[in-house]
């Protein structure tokens, strides 16, 4: 494993302050904490703790490779110390996301989002972790096929001689717990069918062709299916790695300046326009949303995250945010219908159960 360094950004929400809106300082701190004396025990090379509205990032870098019991098992052991302060302070839903009692020598499952990957650093190493607030897991399919398939988006498809081959999209079925692998530029059209349907189907990594190795990795475990109920939403992270054979820094970001359509926000279920926002912004009120994504840049060297810079702190992306907000407006005046509210079929897990088994003597055949 020597010269291979694992980042694992694993994350839960434990706890809101105020209501769902974001992150008691107090719990970073708890979890910093944590993080410290095991950096100190050698476990992590380097951490950095943050927040994206009401969910609690544990930033984290380690040689032990992707699924680490001792890494999860921190991750767990730092969310549950976060919690119990949570409890002390009584913020809203907290422990909402550790669904599980015990930790069982993996998190995935368990109710926080995962997404590792590990590699062997390169000559320079940069790094984007985004992390969204009030949508699920499938918000990335939108961006991730632009910054490695659409070459309107990024140039480096058409004139960079180590891009120019293409990427590989790995595509999970999050209710079928199946996986498929499509080839791009060749298999596009193939791709776009399924990851269109972003509910169901996630990009889980995407991969260079040119050298085959790791370019994206997200978080999909969707809290819903794993509850079998309505807890909160999955609020995904997503790491992406950039230059040299993968997109530039600013392809990376450019998708986000269109602020594209995602399930989630108020009560996890109405659609709504992802908004991208410095750090200090990514705190949503308004109807709980609308949703937001923060994008925090590290050099990655020797296993040292050196960093954060705060990406979307950029205005550049002001007339991305005006927009959202006019979305936002636009949306919020449908009310309880579609398609600001979420289609039926994923308020399966909300209360819309429980009315209809309520109703359901009332229903009576029509001639
Ligand atoms: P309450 O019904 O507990 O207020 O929860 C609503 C909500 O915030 C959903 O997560
Ligand atoms: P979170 O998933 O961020 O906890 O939000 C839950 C919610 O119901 C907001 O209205
Ligand atoms: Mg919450
Ligand atoms: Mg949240």
């Amino acid at each position: 494993m020597s010269g291979e360094v694992t980042l694992s950004v694993i994350k839960a929400d434990i706890g809101g302050w105020v209501g769902h809106s974001r992150i008691h300082p107090a719990l970073q701190e708890r979890a910093v904490e944590v993080l410290r004396d095991a950096q100190a025990q050698g476990l992590l090379v380097d951490f950095h703790v943050t927040a994206a509205g009401d969910d609690l990032q544990l930033i984290m870098t380690h040689r032990r490779g992707d699924d680490n019991p001792d890494i999860h098992g921190l991750a767990w052991r730092a969310f549950e110390a976060a919690t119990e302060v949570a409890r002390e302070l009584k913020l809203y839903g907290a422990g909402q996301d550790l669904i599980s009692d015990a930790f069982a020598g993996n998190i995935r499952g368990m109710g926080p989002g995962v997404a590792e990957m590990t590699f062997v650093e390169r000559a320079s190493e940069p790094v984007i972790i985004f992390m969204a607030d009030k949508t699920s897991a499938g918000a990335w399919n939108l961006p991730l096929y632009r910054m490695f398939a659409d070459p309107f988006n990024t140039a480096g498809l058409v004139i960079s001689p180590s891009m120019h081959q293409g990427f590989r999209f790995e595509v999970h079925d999050v209710k079928e717990h199946r996986r498929i692998f499509f080839d791009c530029p060749e298999e596009m059209y193939d791709l776009l069918v399924f990851i269109g349907a972003p509910a169901r189907f996630a990009v889980k990594r995407v991969f260079s062709r040119a050298t085959g190795e790791i370019a994206a990795v997200s978080s999909t475990e969707r809290l819903s299916l794993i509850a079998g109920r309505y807890v909160g939403k999955d609020d995904p992270v997503m790491i992406v790695r950039a230059q040299s054979q993968f997109p530039a820094v600013g392809e990376i970001l450019e998708p986000f300046a269109f602020p594209h359509i995602v399930e989630g926000w108020m009560r996890g279920s109405h659609h709504g326009p992802l908004m991208p926002v410095a750090a200090r912004e990514g705190n949503p009120t308004r109807f709980d949303g609308p949703p937001r994504v923060i994008a925090l840049g590290f050099q990655v060297a020797e296993g040292r995250l050196v960093g954060p810079v705060d990406m979307f702190d950029d205005p550049a992306f002001d007339e991305a945010r005006r927009r959202a907000a006019q979305v936002a407006e636009y949306l919020r005046r449908h009310g309880p219908f579609e398609p600001h509210r979420l289609p039926l079929e994923e308020m399966e897990y909300t209360t819309m159960p429980d009315v209809m088994k309520r109703l359901a003597e009332r229903w009576e055949p029509v001639a």
